[in-house]
Parts: C-alpha cells; structure tokens; sequence
C-alpha cells in the first residue's frame, strides 16, 4: 500500500480526460493534477523547449511527493517520457503506447489514423508504436493544430468548433476505420469528431486506456491506496487563470474542485 497521490502532467486541460477515467476507474487514489495552460499550446514548439517545460512539471509534482506520474500529454510523451522515466526512481507513464495497442486490437480493415499536434505527427512516434506491434497496419496521421486553442478557449461546441474540425478532418474521412485521438485535448472534442468521421469509425481515446495501465502498475508494484485511507483530497494546479482551468475542469469532470495557480517565475523557473 502506499497512500502518497498520483501525479498528472499536462500543457493545459488536456490532461482531465485522463483524470476523469481514473476518477472513474480508480475513484480512491488521490490526484496532483498541473496543467500549463500559460504555455500551451506545447505542439508548435521546438522540442527542447517542450523537454525542459516538461522536466519543470515533472520536478514540480515531485515536490508533491507523488508515487507515480503519468504524462497525460501525448506531445510530452513523444519527446521527453524516454529520457525522463530513466532518471526517476519511481513509475512514469506516457500515454502513447496505450493508446496504439487499443488501436490494433480495435481496426478490421487495418487502417488507422492518427490525429495530434504537430510534435507528435512530426516524431511518427505512434506510427512507429502500431507498426511494431502490426507491420501490416497502414497508419494515416494528421496534425491538427487549431484543435487545442479551441478547448483551452472552453469552446468544445460553438458553430466555430464544428467548422474546424469539419475542416481539419476532412482528408481523413473515409480513410480509416479507426482514429486514435493523440492529444489528450481532443476527447473534449469527441462528439463533433465522431460526427465528422461517421458513425462506424471507432475513436480510440488513450486516455482511457492509459488508467488501465496505472491499475496494472500500482498492483504490480503493490503501491495502490488504502480504501480505508483518511479521505483524499485531490488538488490541481495551473499556470494561468484559475476560473477558466475551474469552469473547463468542473465540467469535465463533473464535481467541485479545488483550483490552485502556480506562478511560472517563482515555481517552475525558480
Ligand atoms: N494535450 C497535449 C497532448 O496530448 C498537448 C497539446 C498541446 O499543448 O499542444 O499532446
């Protein structure tokens, strides 16, 4: 047992589909949840720039004393998860290879698309991860830049939502038989993504299937929470406003939470 919370990283509020799924599928162990949404997005940057914001959010929840980390960021995963969960001495998750095993075992016709940020196409990680597993896949990916400004803007449903992504998607559908949703910002996206797609194509959120593994590592590891453990208290962090990530945040995730802001000068550059 080991009742120290799970740590969650992310460049903005992306990283809350993952959270909602714990919440979900592993409702007792306690959250740290930071989210940078004064520098997101993180897609479009170089990546070294990507790979010291994401050491600073990693050295962040450390100081939180967190038992594991999950990088609930695909672009942070790509570029620095390899380097990052050598130096720890405690598990570090990326949500990458989750979402590419649900992938292959979800495609019939072996046809997969990939939509993320522009770091994440650019680095074929997830092209690479599938083709691993299944040489015979064909893997379509697509970066979709104006995606993550319109959910850090909390606008998930306006008419604008439907014509990007009507837009964006376009030289995918019909394409694939499977889309793996690789940024975790676009779950907030999904109705109008499965819309746009049609009904038969089957959105992979690695989201979901990355809590899957959580659970397998902290009974691997034997660290899950006591249930009998005094009550949690689960506490989010953000670089910017806190009644945006608040709003974002509560809807998404549908309870009250408790919303803290982390200044980037005198916490994470410091
Ligand atoms: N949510 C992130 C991801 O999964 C990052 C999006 C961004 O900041 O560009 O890639």
């Amino acid at each position: 047992m080991d009742n120290r919370p799970i740590g969650f990283l992310d460049s903005g509020v992306g990283g809350l589909t993952v959270v909602r799924e714990l919440m979900r599928q592993l409702p007792h162990e306690e959250i740290v949840y930071i989210g940078d949404s004064a520098r997101a997005p993180y897609g479009p940057r170089p990546a070294d720039q990507i790979r010291e914001y994401t050491w600073q959010l990693v050295n962040f929840l450390l100081t939180k004393n967190v038992k594991m980390i999950v990088f609930a960021c695909n672009t942070a995963t790509a570029v620095a998860w390899e380097e990052i969960k050598k130096s720890l001495d405690i598990p570090v998750l990326g949500v990458i290879l989750p979402g590419s095993g649900a992938a292959i075992k979800a495609t019939k016709e072996k046809k997969i698309g990939v939509i993320a940020t522009q770091m994440t196409v650019q680095s074929d990680i997830y092209k690479t991860k599938v083709q691993l597993l299944d040489p015979q896949v064909e893997v379509t990916s697509l970066a979709c830049p104006r995606f993550v400004p319109l959910v850090e803007s909390n606008e998930t449903t306006s008419s604008v939502a439907k014509k990007v992504v009507y837009e964006t998607l376009a030289p995918l559908v019909g394409k694939v038989d499977t889309l793996i949703l690789g940024c975790t910002h676009y779950p907030l996206l999904r109705p109008i993504i499965q819309n746009v797609m049609g009904p038969e194509v089957k959105l992979i959120d690695s989201g979901a299937e990355t809590v899957r593994d959580i659970s397998v590592l902290l009974n691997y590891f034997e660290i899950n929470r006591n249930r009998e453990a005094q009550e949690k208290s689960d506490r989010f962090y953000t670089t910017a406003g806190v009644t945006s990530f608040q709003d974002i945040a509560e809807n998404w995730l549908g309870t009250t939470i408790t919303v803290e802001h982390v200044s980037l000068e005198e916490t994470l550059n410091g």
